[in-house]
This record gives C-alpha cells, structure tokens and sequence, in this order.
C-alpha cells in the first residue's frame, strides 16, 4: 500500500468522479478509522474559483459533503452576495476525514491527504483559490503570516490567484470579522472580473503548496483564530 491509503492509481485520475471512486476507501492515516464519510468536495468539476477549508466538522462527516453546517450556510450567503451558487464553485478541504473534536490536522495527516487535494486542483483548473481561514491559508501558502494580514489580498502562485479569507465559522464566533468577511467577498467580485490580471507575484522562495503534498509544518492557529505572526513567510509573500 502506498502512501495516501490506496494502490496509488489514483494518480492518475482523469476526473474528479474517478479521483473519488479511487480514494473513498482511503487509510493513508488514522482519520480513517473514525469516520463516518470520506467528504470528497463538491461543486462544478470545472469551477473558476474554488474554495478550501480545514477539513470536515461533525456535520461534514455525517453527511459527506463540506461546510454543511452553520459555517457552510453563511458560505452559503457570501456567495449569493456576489451572485454565486454553490453549484458553480467548488469546496473542498485541506483534508478529508474529521479530526477528532475538530482539533487542527496533524502533519502526518496532512501529508497523506493534500495530494488528493493538489490532485482535484489539478483537474478542475480553477482561476482563484480562497483558502478559508488560518489553516488552509498557512497549508496552501506555506507561510507563517497569519489571516489578519493576508485576508481579502491577492496572491499569484502556479497561474492561479489565491485569495486568503477569515473562515466563516470565525466571523460567526466574532461577529465583527462579519462585516470583513463581507467586504473581502465583494473584492473577490472584483478580483473574479479581472481574473488574473493585476494579482500581486509570488516572489522566488515562497514556493507554492500546487503539486507538491503538505511541507513545511503548518502553524498551529486554529481556523477559527484568525491571528499571525510576520516572519519568513512574510517575507516570502513580498508583504514586507
Ligand atoms: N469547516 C471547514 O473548514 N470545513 C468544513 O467542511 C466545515 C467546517
């Protein structure tokens, strides 16, 4: 068995349907043992922009499907605010078995997991990538800055544009990061009518988390944090 919990064909997947008939009986780690549902992703297989969360809470697991819950009905509502529906996005997470009592995925978890995920980019091709709060943000941007810093920015990675943004389940806990919340969907109207023209470039040495499984440890601030620490990261991002 090869790691990621399958025979490894799953490689090379040809579309999304495949990917999941290919990994559903995934025991690339012990996520696997306690879970209801494997929660793949939803969405149009060929979404301009894409949205990637931490991983599958209670609700997730029980039904199979991502941001089910209340976080998931207020992504729900910022969609609509820019005129989206969840059927043409796509959602998925950084991981895809619940951790148990929702704690933050471990390193090992995550790298036997993200390849699913790099994969499913892959194959829908988005445009824009929003990572939903601190921990999709760090994963995916491997960087230490935390959301505080980056939300509603632009970043130019692998032809794609990643859009940082507080996870919804944070603005339900702090009501003020709502409002934020709000505004950062309406740049991303913005950013969605310009595609990729205009997004801020990566420098050389922040090395993108697209096509290569987790790295660099993630840190350690939960989704629904919110708060960072400048360092190499920022540095990395040109934010300095
Ligand atoms: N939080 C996440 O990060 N993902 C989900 O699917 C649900 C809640």
């Amino acid at each position: 068995m090869l790691k990621g919990g399958c025979d490894g064909s799953w490689r090379e997947a040809n579309n999304l349907n495949e990917l999941q008939q290919l990994i559903q009986g995934c025991r690339g780690c012990r996520l696997a043992e306690e879970r209801t549902n494997l929660v793949f992703g939803t969405g149009d297989p060929h979404a301009r922009i894409m949205f990637v969360g931490e991983g599958p809470g209670f609700y997730e697991d029980q039904q199979g499907f991502p941001f089910v819950g209340q976080a998931g009905q207020f992504l729900d509502q910022l969609l609509a605010s820019i005129g989206l529906r969840r059927a043409e996005v796509y959602i998925a997470n950084c991981i895809k078995c619940r951790p148990p009592g929702n704690r933050d995925p471990l390193p090992e978890e995550l790298a036997a997991c993200t390849p699913y995920l790099f994969k499913q980019i892959e194959l829908i091709g988005p445009r824009i990538i929003c990572t939903l709060g601190n921990f999709a943000t760090k994963t995916l941007l491997k960087t230490d800055v935390g959301i505080t810093r980056l939300h509603g920015k632009r970043f130019a990675r692998e032809g794609m544009v990643f859009v940082p943004l507080f996870h919804p389940a944070a603005a339900l806990h702090k009501p003020p990061l709502k409002s934020t919340l709000i505004e950062d969907f309406q740049r991303l109207r913005g950013y969605l009518e310009e595609s990729l023209f205009g997004a801020e470039e990566v420098p050389a040495g922040g090395s993108a988390g697209v096509g290569e499984p987790g790295g660099s440890t993630p840190g350690s601030g939960s989704a629904a944090s919110g708060e960072g620490e400048a360092s190499e990261g920022a540095r990395q991002l040109g934010l300095f």
